[in-house]
C-alpha cells in the first residue's frame, strides 16, 4: 500500500494496516462470556470508554502524543451504572482512573493520607507493634466505597479492559461491539474517552527513537525511513533541530459503530469543546453526521459542573446544584447516569426499527436536573 492511499484511510484500511493487540481473541472470549452471563441474569450491559488514547511517534515507542483526559468521567460514570444495575465493560486507558479506586488514587488525594498508625509506644519512644488503620475521619466514606467495590467484585459486574494507543482502543471497541450485538438494544455505549483524531500511519512511522542531536558519523540506523516518507522529520533551524510531524486523520469510527458494529444498541457520544460558542453547534453536527441517539456536550473548564444532552428533540442542560455550606459537591455523574438510564429504557421499550428507534420521546425531564 502506498502512502497516498494511507493519507485518506477508511475504516477497513485502518484495521488492515494496523496490528491487532496480540491477546484480542482471548479478550473477545472474556467479553463474550461476560455479556452472555449478564444478559442471562437479566442485566443490561454498558460499554464505558474512558481516558485518552496515545499516538506513538516511533515503532519502538519512546515518544507519543497524548491528551489531558484522566478518566474521571468514565470511572465515575461506571460506578453509577453499576449502582443502577448495569454490568459494565470498562474500556479504559491503562493507568487512568478506575471505578472505586479513583477515590484514593488521584495525585491530590494520596491514599496514605487516609491512613494512620495505631499501636503502643516502645521503650525507645517509637511506635512498636503498631498497626495501620483508616483515619476515623474517612472511615464512613471508605466503608461505603469498599462495600460497593466488593459488591461489583463478587457479582463480577465490572470488566476492566485496558488500552494505551488509539489503535488498541479501536480494535477493542470493534470487538466488544460485535460481542454486544447479541443483546440488541439491551446494549448501551457511553463513549467518554478522548480519542485521538490524528495518527502516524505504520508505513511512515520511524522504527527507532527520533533523534534531536547530530548523527553525522554514526552508523546508519536500521529501518530508517527516507525523509520524504517519514511522518516525523527534523529540520535544522540554526538554533537547534525542529521536529515536524505530519499526522493523518483517524477515521470517525462512530459511523461504523452506529451502522455496522452495534446497529441496535443505544449509542451516546461525548463532545468536548473549549469555546462555549460552538459547543451546541458541534453536538448537533455530530448527531446529524452519525445519526445516533445522544450527544453529551461539555466544556473543558466546566465539565464537572454542567453538561448538555443533545438529541434530535433538542437540548437539556444538566447542572450540579451549588453545595450548601459544609456540604460536599455532588458528582455530576450522579445526575447524568439516571437520565441516561431513563432514556435507555425508552429506547428498549420502543420498536426495534433502526438505530434511532425510541429517540422521539427520549427527552424526559428529571427532578434532580436543572434546565
Ligand atoms: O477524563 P476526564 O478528565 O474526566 O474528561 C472527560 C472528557 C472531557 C474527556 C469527556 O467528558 C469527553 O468529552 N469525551 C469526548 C471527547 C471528545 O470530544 O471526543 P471527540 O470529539 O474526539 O470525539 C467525539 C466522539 O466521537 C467520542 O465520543 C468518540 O467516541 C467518537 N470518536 C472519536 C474519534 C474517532 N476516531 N472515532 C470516534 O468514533
Amino acid at each position: 500500500m502506498n502512502s497516498s492511499t494511507i493519507a485518506s484511510p477508511d475504516e477497513n484500511e485502518y484495521f488492515e494496516t494496523h496490528s491487532a493487540p496480540p491477546n484480542l481473541p482471548e479478550l473477545s472470549r472474556i467479553v463474550q462470556g461476560f455479556v452472555l452471563r449478564h444478559h442471562a441474569a437479566g442485566r443490561h450491559v454498558v460499554l464505558v470508554s474512558s481516558g485518552g488514547t496515545t499516538v506513538p511517534l516511533e515503532n519502538q515507542t519512546v515518544r507519543f502524543i497524548d491528551n489531558f483526559s484522566a478518566g474521571t468521567r468514565g470511572a465515575t460514570s461506571a460506578e453509577y451504572f453499576l449502582e443502577a444495575g448495569y454490568a459494565v465493560v470498562f474500556l479504559h486507558r491503562q493507568f487512568s482512573l478506575l471505578p472505586y479506586s479513583r477515590h484514593y488514587s488521584h495525585s491530590t488525594n494520596c491514599f496514605l493520607d487516609y491512613l494512620s498508625e495505631w499501636g503502643r509506644i516502645g521503650e525507645d519512644g517509637n511506635q512498636a507493634g503498631g498497626d495501620v488503620v483508616v483515619h476515623s475521619k474517612y472511615r464512613a466514606q471508605m466503608l461505603d466505597v469498599l462495600r460497593k467495590y466488593r459488591r461489583a467484585k463478587e457479582g463480577r459486574t465490572l470488566l476492566l479492559l485496558p488500552f494505551t494507543t488509539v489503535t488498541s482502543y479501536l480494535f477493542l471497541l470493534r470487538e466488544v461491539a460485535m460481542q454486544m450485538q447479541m443483546i440488541g438494544n439491551g446494549a448501551l455505549f457511553y463513549l467518554a474517552a478522548a480519542v485521538s483524531d490524528f495518527f502516524v500511519p505504520p508505513d511512515r512511522m520511524a522504527e527507532h527513537k527520533i533523534q534531536s542531536g547530530d548523527l553525522s558519523g554514526a552508523p546508519e540506523t536500521e529501518g530508517a525511513k527516507p525523509a520524504t516518507q517519514a511522518a516525523a522529520t527534523t529540520k535544522e533551524t540554526g538554533a537547534g533541530k525542529k521536529l515536524v510531524i505530519d499526522l493523518d486523520p483517524v477515521p470517525k469510527f462512530l459511523k461504523r459503530l452506529v451502522e455496522g458494529w452495534a446497529p441496535e444498541a443505544m449509542i451516546i457520544s461525548f463532545k468536548l469543546e473549549t469555546d462555549p460558542n460552538i459547543l451546541l453547534y458541534k453536538c448537533r453536527q455530530a448527531l446529524e453526521r452519525y445519526r445516533h441517539h445522544l450527544v453529551i456536550g461539555n466544556l473543558l473548564s466546566t465539565r464537572k459542573f454542567e453538561v448538555v444532552f443533545v438529541d434530535k428533540e433538542g437540548e437539556q442542560w444538566i447542572r450540579v446544584p451549588e453545595a450548601k455550606d459544609g456540604e460536599e459537591q455532588i458528582e455530576i455523574e450522579s445526575l447524568i447516569i439516571p437520565e441516561v438510564v431513563k432514556r435507555h429504557e425508552i429506547v428498549m421499550s420502543a420498536k426495534k426499527d433502526g438505530p434511532m428507534a425510541g429517540n422521539q420521546d427520549s427527552r424526559a425531564p428529571s427532578a434532580s436536573v436543572t434546565q
